[in-house]
């Protein structure tokens, strides 16, 4: 069973800690028995999912749902539960409520987005006992003040930033860091930096682990596919093909046949 311990600790034994979204039980239970350190409930849900166009319509009550039914599936992982928009911001006494429903739902943590904005919050969540992984960089929920999912940490006084965040997340006990697509040198400056590991999403190689969302690496996406992801299978084709061929069967009364009716 991994456990907040397990994946520190991965950090100084130079072992990647690999991490994957999911939203549902059958494809939790296929990531948990595949052996994957980490399975996050990402809010990424609500595009992938669900269709909306960013991350900012999912409500706690729909990421609730998708973290206990995961969390039915999880044997080995361990379970991090991506806190919503609107879920922390508004007030540390709502973040703390609202982690410590996740919790309850069988969540070992939650990842939360942001620096020294939210760094009080945090420091509460730590203090009380539910482990906290920190997001940098690309951070969905900002997109609008980016102005879309554009590279982050590209000017001096960004990249200062994000190094001066990263310091403060590890100061304030978030157990692992999320680094959403900087620069690849950035990312090994605060990987080196840091003493918690970073899981880099479109931030190149020498971050400690790596993140991405299960639907794009199994191709099982309509929508726009980012540079830095890497597609290793084709579902959607798979699918489509049985789909058209059961379609076909019971158009010519190829099926059901015999083997599968009862006498
Ligand atoms: O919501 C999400 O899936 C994420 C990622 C880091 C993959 O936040």
């Amino acid at each position: 069973m991994v456990t907040i311990k397990t994946i520190l600790s991965k950090k100084q034994k130079q072992e990647k800690v690999v991490c994957l979204t999911a939203y549902d039980y059958p494809t939790a239970c296929i990531v948990d028995a595949a052996g994957i350190d980490v399975i996050l409930v990402g809010d990424s849900a609500a595009n992938v999912f669900a269709g909306e166009k960013n991350t900012l319509p999912i409500t706690m009550e729909e990421m609730l749902y998708h973290t206990r039914v995961v969390s039915h599936a999880v044997k080995n992982a361990l379970l991090i539960a991506d806190m919503p928009f609107l879920s922390y911001q508004t007030s540390t006494q709502d973040a703390v409520y609202n982690a410590g429903r996740f919790l309850k739902v069988g969540a070992a943590g939650v990842k939360l987005e942001g620096g020294a904005p939210v760094i009080d919050t945090i420091k509460r969540l730590v203090e009380i006992g539910i482990p906290v992984m920190g997001h940098l960089g690309l951070t969905p929920q900002s997109v609008h003040k980016f102005g879309g999912y554009k590279l982050q940490g590209n000017t001096e006084e960004s990249k200062s930033q994000l190094v001066a965040d990263a310091k403060l997340l590890e100061e304030t006990g978030c157990f692992a860091l999320v680094l959403e697509k900087i620069p690849a040198l950035l990312a090994k400056d605060i990987t080196a930096h840091i003493s918690i590991p970073t899981i880099g999403i479109g931030a190149g190689p020498y971050c400690d682990g790596q993140i991405l969302v299960l639907h794009d690496v199994i191709g099982l996406f309509n929508g726009f596919s980012p540079k830095f992801v890497k597609q290793y299978a084709h579902v959607k084709e798979v699918i489509e093909q049985a789909v058209k061929q059961y379609q076909d069967e019971v158009k010519k009364g190829i099926y059901p046949d015999a083997a599968h009716s009862f006498d």
